[in-house]
């Protein structure tokens, strides 16, 4: 093994392999850039009221209409370098459609650098590499931002090496997909205030779509589209007609990213809920090519559609998932905040051992004693009960059994995680919920919710 040539051969290798590198790996030095996150903020509004800079020098404006690269920040000198959709003169605010470092928010003067070797990297002012494209010596030779909202490094020939489209975070745009081998899931943010990743998910898992809130680690379903086994889902904006004067927002299902097969199931179009058909809900009267579909703060998802060509006001509300022409607003489970009787898109009562009261928004669940204290308290736990309701996992899950009432209620004692019980005449099964927040009204008096206390 050890023969005499065996070092020159190595070195001759080594020497191939470095020639190789650097023949693939160059931006030409006047297409690097290093850009510091200082200066003055802009001055017009933009979502979540946030605070922006634009990121540009004087090469590169990263703008194309309507997208633009920023860095932005809600509170004090904790920045996301992110893109933002809609122009200053709109008299709207900008959206922010995509975050590359929204867990990892970076301070002043942290610096965004295109080197030679090709790669994309946001460092914090401390050096601290927060975030990058992983793209050192992978040839590529440019950076651009397309016209459809998607941030690409290319190589020589043009191809894609890397793409901001591959990175959803809580939004798609008009062509962006979710995907099995890839990303496969939005998550939303906290707050407005707070970027960070949310309790809600819409995640895509092979065999469905389906949106989850999660309760300290446990995934609740809530909404979402069911029986969905393509392993990519891309969000679009379909003609009408050849003459193009309105468009379908859909969720296109199949592979083919870019092309999606004429086949692909237009979901959007159709109610999830068992209890619809078909619907043609929202199609947008004019050119809806600049949307996007986001899992919002709330848990809701919802599409909004920029239309250039009125004078204020631009981004429009085109979809949302709970709403009164899709799946009813009462399955929202924040709808009437940590608590709440929903009706016909209302929160009509806070349920009480008193029986119904008044909604407000300080109205919570009873406060059950905690579960460690268990030989004192297990003894004193009651139930109050709401005759005709459901729980939001209710249209999702069916819940155990057959079993008696008395079985559910045994079963929701025993369980420290449960506040209440949600039984179903019927057929005899039985929904424990750790969680409760928007109790939906059923016309069902069969369905019957029992409220730990
Ligand atoms: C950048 O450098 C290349 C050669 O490496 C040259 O052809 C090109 O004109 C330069 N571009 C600018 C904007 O200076
Ligand atoms: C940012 O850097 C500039 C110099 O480039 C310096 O004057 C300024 O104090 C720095 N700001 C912070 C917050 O470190
Ligand atoms: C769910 O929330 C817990 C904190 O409550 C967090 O530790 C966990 O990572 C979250 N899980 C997912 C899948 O987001
Ligand atoms: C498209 O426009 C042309 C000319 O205005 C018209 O003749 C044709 O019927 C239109 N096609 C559709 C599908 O509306
Ligand atoms: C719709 O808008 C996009 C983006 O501006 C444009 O490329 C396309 O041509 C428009 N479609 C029609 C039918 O005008
Ligand atoms: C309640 O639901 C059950 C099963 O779906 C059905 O048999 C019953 O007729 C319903 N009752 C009312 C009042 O709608």
């Amino acid at each position: 093994m050890a023969t005499p040539q065996s070092p020159f051969l190595f070195h001759f290798f080594l020497l191939l392999c470095f020639f190789a590198i650097v023949a693939r790996a160059q931006v030409p030095a006047n297409k690097t850039f290093k850009i510091i996150n200082q200066a003055e903020f802009g001055e017009y509004i933009t979502e979540y009221d946030a605070s922006y800079r634009v990121i540009r020098n004087d090469d590169y404006t990263f703008y194309t209409f309507p997208f633009r690269l920023c860095f932005y920040n809600t509170t004090p000198d904790a920045f996301i370098f992110g893109m933002r959709a809609g122009i200053p003169n709109d008299e709207d605010i900008m959206r922010w459609v995509w975050d590359a470092n929204r867990n990892h928010p970076v301070r002043e003067n942290a610096t965004l650098s295109f080197g030679q070797d090709g790669n994309f990297v946001l460092a914090d002012v401390d050096g601290r590499v927060v975030w990058q494209t992983n793209t050192a010596n992978k040839g590529v030779t440019g950076i651009r931002l397309l016209p459809n909202g998607n941030l690409v490094l290319h190589d020589k020939n043009g191809k894609c090496i890397w793409q901001s489209f591959h990175y959803p975070v809580d939004t798609l745009l008009v062509g962006q997909s979710l995907s099995i081998g890839g990303r496969n899931k939005l998550v939303s943010r906290t707050s407005d205030v707070d970027g960070s990743d949310g309790p809600y998910s819409m995640v895509l898992d092979g065999k469905d779509f389906y949106m989850y809130l999660n309760n300290s680690g446990e995934s609740l379903i809530y909404g979402g589209f069911g029986g969905l086994t393509e392993s990519v889902v891309t969000f679009d904006a379909v003609p009408e007609n050849e003459n193009a004067t309105a468009y379908e927002l859909v969720l296109n299902l199949g592979e083919e990213e870019l092309a999606p097969p004429p086949s692909s199931r237009r979901l959007l179009q159709s109610r999830p809920i068992s209890s619809g058909g078909r619907r043609n809900l929202n199609k947008v009267n004019y050119n809806a090519t600049y949307s996007f579909l986001r899992l919002d703060s709330d848990g809701n998802l919802k599409a909004h559609t920029y239309y250039e060509k009125v004078s204020y006001l631009k981004w429009e509300e085109t979809f949302a998932f709970f709403s009164p022409y899709f799946v009813r607003e009462c399955g929202l489970p924040s709808k009437c905040g940590a608590f709440g009787l929903c009706d016909k898109r209302m929160c009509v009562a806070c349920p009480s051992p008193k029986g119904l009261l008044g909604w407000s928004e300080s109205c919570a669940p009873p406060k059950v004693a905690s579960c460690k204290s268990k030989s004192k308290s297990s003894a004193k736990v009651d139930y109050y009960k709401i005759v005709g309701v459901e729980h939001f996992t209710s249209p999702y899950l069916e819940g155990e059994g057959p079993m008696k009432v008395g079985e559910c209620r045994e079963k929701c004692n025993k369980d420290c995680k449960c506040l209440g019980f949600f039984y179903r005449e019927e057929s005899s099964k039985c929904l424990l919920a750790p969680l409760l927040g928007t109790l939906i009204k059923d016309v069902n008096s069969s369905h019957i919710g029992f409220i730990k206390y």
